[in-house]
């Protein structure tokens, strides 16, 4: 039996606005898979998918997304940007502004994100993006299965043992539960204006709304890419996303790693 759809509600607009579609289930190995059989058998953008529970959430870097039922929001959104395939990586950074403004409206203040594509709320990891491009037989972008996790009812001891320093979730942060539908359906709101915005105007034109809660900037960073490190102070994000990194003689342009702050973060 099909569950009832409790997103139903929110679906809103014609095909190619962001949340037209909601295809929602109770258990799935990862939504980025339901979305990409959707997509391959020709789901207009905005169509998306939503689930309970993932048996095989996908994080970036290869790792697993912790994904129990019924507390968090678990979403892979298709878009389709006629951009080409090498700027997929902003379509992660437009997703954390959208994610960002979302949470911002039931956590003021608490809200920050680390680059590229972390969510924090009070300087601990509450939500991640991923944007997997899909392309066709001459390696021209198809689309974008944009994956965001969000940890929203997730209660402090049902975080596994080894994240429990790291982690967090809006009930955590603010004190109280709050309501999945109404944070998916802000969401999905803004992240179809973000991303609109972004397709008519260019990246450039939703850096300022980024920047506004980078958690980065000004701060000492060591960043990791393969087996090549390198430790500066972040500066900010450029035109194309890429992070800023002053590394004492020259300002770099870090496109790619795993970013640690170094000292701790208030
Ligand atoms: C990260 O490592 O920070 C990115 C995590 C992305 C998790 C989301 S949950 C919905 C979608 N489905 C998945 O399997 N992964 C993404």
């Amino acid at each position: 039996m099909t569950p009832r759809n409790p997103y139903l509600a929110i679906e809103r607009g014609a095909p190619g606005r962001i949340g037209w579609r909601i295809h929602y289930f109770d258990e799935i190995d990862s939504t980025q898979e339901a979305a990409r059989e959707l997509a391959a058998s020709g789901a207009d953008q905005g169509t998306l998918v939503i689930a309970e529970r993932q048996t095989a959430g996908r994080g970036r870097m290869g790792r697993t997304w912790h994904s129990p039922s019924g507390v968090n929001l678990y979403t892979t959104i298709i878009l389709r940007p006629p951009i080409p395939l090498a700027d997929v990586p902003r379509m992660s950074l437009v997703a954390g502004i959208a994610t960002a403004e979302a949470l911002e409206r039931e956590a003021p203040g608490m809200v920050a994100l680390k680059w590229p594509n972390d969510v924090w709320l009070r300087g601990r990891k509450a939500g991640g993006i991923i944007a997997e491009a899909v392309t066709d037989a001459r390696q021209n972008l198809d689309c974008v299965l944009l994956g965001i996790g969000i940890n929203i009812n997730l209660a402090a001891d049902d975080i596994p043992a080894d994240l429990r320093d790291k982690a967090t979730s809006m009930r955590i942060a603010t004190g109280h539960a709050c309501d999945r539908i109404a944070i998916a359906d802000s969401l999905f709101n803004l992240l179809d204006s973000r991303y609109m915005e972004t397709v008519t105007r260019g990246f450039d034109a939703v850096r300022p709304a980024w920047e506004r809660f980078s958690a980065l900037t000004g701060r000492r960073i060591a960043i990791v890419d393969g087996d090549r490190r390198k430790s500066g102070v972040v500066k900010g994000i450029d035109a194309t996303g890429a992070l800023l990194l002053d590394i004492g003689d020259r300002v770099e342009r870090i496109v790619a790693g795993e970013v640690s702050v170094e000292g701790a973060y208030e």
